[in-house]
Parts: structure tokens; C-alpha cells; sequence
């Protein structure tokens, strides 16, 4: 009946005018809207990831990622430059390797002076103050496309491992700040640590990218690497199950147990979830990637006309603080800066 039915007047005190509460009124102006933010984001949260080509002065657009280029190593530095200008902490490198380098080993992932070492140095010689971010992951080089060393089409967990600490060395070697191991062999972490403690190297931090999963929406990044042709089979043996949330913790919590200073989820907006879950379980430094697809659907989308892409990037990205990141890694990191910056 009538008197029965709840009701919101039920839940205002007997002499108050209605309503009460009007939440409406610290939208009423942008002075107010800006007192009552819960969520900042600001350009120290950037993470601007790059890819890196062999050659000179030279750009090489990529087709599936409308407004990013592979650069040469002046050009990268030029990014290093323009990150600094922007006030962009770090930058992360991506090296495209000619097919004809890549071999079922992998050598060249740990050679010194390899593309992505050689931009390591020269960024931190030009720009010191920017961190560089590397990845440790052998697909660049894997005649497979791969992360890990493949016999008979199975992916060698512990001999992938060996490979991999010989790659995080030589990156921390060549001047790394922040190594970013994207492979997700088991005891990855722990081995690099060691190795690093062992070889004078206990400053470098590594972002372990703990909760990565077997993803369509890398398919940009692949091209721009140029894995797409090599890769065989998918990374569903090694990379999670996109239907699993508490591995994710699991994971998480390995990981930081093995010396990972920071943990990272990824994509970034389809599991925001993940990255709220891992926050509030273990309050580490949580980091999100929005990968190549999350900015191909935004940037492809704009392009078209059919979203407004300014305001897309910059409430995406606000999405990851509010899912209580710390950072993120976006492609968009120069262009939100500018807007950030005013
Ligand atoms: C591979 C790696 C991938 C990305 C970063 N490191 C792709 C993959 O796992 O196949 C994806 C990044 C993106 O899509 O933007 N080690």
C-alpha cells in the first residue's frame, strides 16, 4: 500500500526541508568540482612508452597505432628531450629488430650494444634526468616471436629465465633505471635480483609486469615491434587467462616477494578491476599499461570522428587513479601532458 512503499522522504530528519542532501551542489561550478576530486592525475603519473629503430634520422609511422612512429635513436632522444621538457618521468623503449637478426636463441636480446642498449646509453648520457624504463622479454629476437626459448613449439620456463637475466644485466649495464620483465616465466624476478645484487647493480628497480594477460589487444604493438609475422601459435601458456582475478594476487604477491619494487597490470582498461584489487591487497607501487589496441580504439575512433579523443584520453586516464594506480604507461603520455601541463 501507499504508507508501506519505501520511500526517500523516510530517510530525511522529520523538520529538514527536502532534500537534505543535494550532492548536485559541489558540481555547480568548476571551483567546486575541483575541491571535492577525489583523483588527481597529473604528468608525474606518465610512463611514455617508444619504439626504437635502427637508421638515422628517420621515422617509420605505424599503421595500426594512428600518431605513433618508430624512431631512430637521434629521434629517441629528441622524445627523451621532449619528455623532459613536458615533465614526463620515464620513457620506455621498444626496439624493432630486422627479421633477419632474429634467431631461436635469441643472442642478440643480451648482446651489449644491441638497438635497445645503445638508445639506453645515449638517453641517459643527453637526458639523465628521465628514467629509462627497458623490457625484458625475448620476442624482439625470437625467430618465434616468443617470449621465452621455444623446443619443439614448448616454451623452456628455467632456460628462459637464464636468458633473461643475461638481458636485464646487459640493460642495466647500458644504463637502465627501471627494468620491465613482460615475459611471465616463474621465477624471473627473484633470478634478476640476485644477478643484479651480485653484479653492483642493486639500485636498478624492476616494474614487474605481474599480472599480464594473453591479450588481443596487443595487436598494434605487435606490428610495431614486428612480431606479428613471427609469431607462432598465441602466449596462452604463459600469460593469464583473461577469466582469472585472484591469480592475479597470486602473482602479484610472488613477484614482490622475489624483489619486484613495482607491479604492473595489464591492458590496463578491460581489468581495471585487477588493478583496484591489487592496490588494496598489497598498497605496492601499482602501475597500468594501456596497450596499443586500448590506444588504437581511441585514436582510430577519433580519427573517424566518432568520439571526441582529447576527452576520451584524458577520462581513460583518469580511470586508472581512480582504480588507484600510481602511474600508467600510454602512448598518450606526450599528448596528456600537453594538456596537463595548460
Ligand atoms: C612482449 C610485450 C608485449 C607488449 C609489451 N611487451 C606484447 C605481447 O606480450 O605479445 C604489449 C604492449 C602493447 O600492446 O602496447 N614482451
Amino acid at each position: 500500500s501507499y504508507h508501506e512503499s519505501p520511500c526517500p522522504m523516510s530517510l530525511i530528519p522529520i523538520n529538514a526541508p527536502f532534500p537534505a542532501t543535494r550532492l548536485r551542489r559541489l558540481r555547480r561550478t568548476p571551483a567546486l568540482r575541483g575541491l571535492a576530486a577525489e583523483n588527481v592525475l597529473s604528468v608525474d603519473d606518465l610512463i611514455w612508452p617508444i619504439f626504437v629503430m635502427d637508421g638515422e634520422n628517420d621515422v617509420h609511422p605505424i599503421l595500426s597505432m594512428p600518431g605513433v612512429s618508430r624512431l631512430t635513436l637521434d629521434r629517441a632522444v629528441d622524445a627523451a628531450k621532449e619528455a623532459r621538457d613536458l615533465g614526463i618521468p620515464a620513457i620506455c623503449i621498444f626496439p624493432y629488430i630486422d627479421p633477419s637478426l632474429k634467431t631461436d636463441d635469441c643472442a642478440l636480446a643480451w648482446s651489449p650494444d644491441n638497438l635497445s642498449n645503445r638508445v639506453t646509453a645515449a638517453i641517459k648520457s643527453a637526458v639523465p634526468e628521465v628514467a629509462v624504463m627497458t623490457d625484458v622479454a625475448l620476442d624482439p629476437y625470437n625467430a618465434s616471436g616468443h617470449d621465452g626459448i621455444v623446443r619443439e613449439g614448448v616454451i623452456i620456463n628455467d632456460e628462459s629465465v637464464e636468458a633473461l637475466v643475461k638481458m636485464a644485466l646487459a640493460q642495466a649495464a647500458a644504463g637502465a633505471d627501471i627494468l620491465g620483465p613482460s615475459d611471465m616465466m616463474d621465477g624471473r624476478i627473484g633470478a634478476m635480483r640476485r644477478a643484479l645484487e651480485a653484479d653492483g647493480c642493486q639500485d636498478v628497480a624492476i616494474l614487474s609486469y605481474a599480472a599480464k594477460y594473453a591479450s588481443a589487444f596487443y595487436g598494434p604493438f605487435r606490428d610495431a615491434v614486428g612480431a606479428s609475422g613471427a609469431l607462432t601459435g598465441d602466449k596462452k601458456t604463459y600469460q593469464m587467462n583473461p577469466a582469472n582475478s585472484d591469480e592475479a594476487l597470486r602473482l602479484v604477491a610472488r613477484d614482490l616477494s622475489e624483489g619486484a619494487d613495482m607491479v604492473m597490470v595489464k591492458p590496463g582498461l578491460p581489468y581495471l578491476d585487477i588493478c583496484r584489487r591489487v592496490k588494496d591487497q598489497f598498497g605496492a607501487p601499482t602501475y597500468a599499461y594501456q596497450v596499443s589496441g586500448e590506444y588504437a580504439m581511441i585514436a582510430g575512433a577519433g580519427a573517424k570522428g566518432w568520439i571526441d579523443e582529447e576527452k576520451v584520453m584524458m577520462e581513460s586516464l583518469m580511470a586508472f587513479k581512480r582504480a588507484g594506480c600510481d602511474g600508467i604507461l600510454t602512448y598518450f603520455a606526450p599528448r596528456a601532458a600537453k594538456l596537463l601541463n595548460g
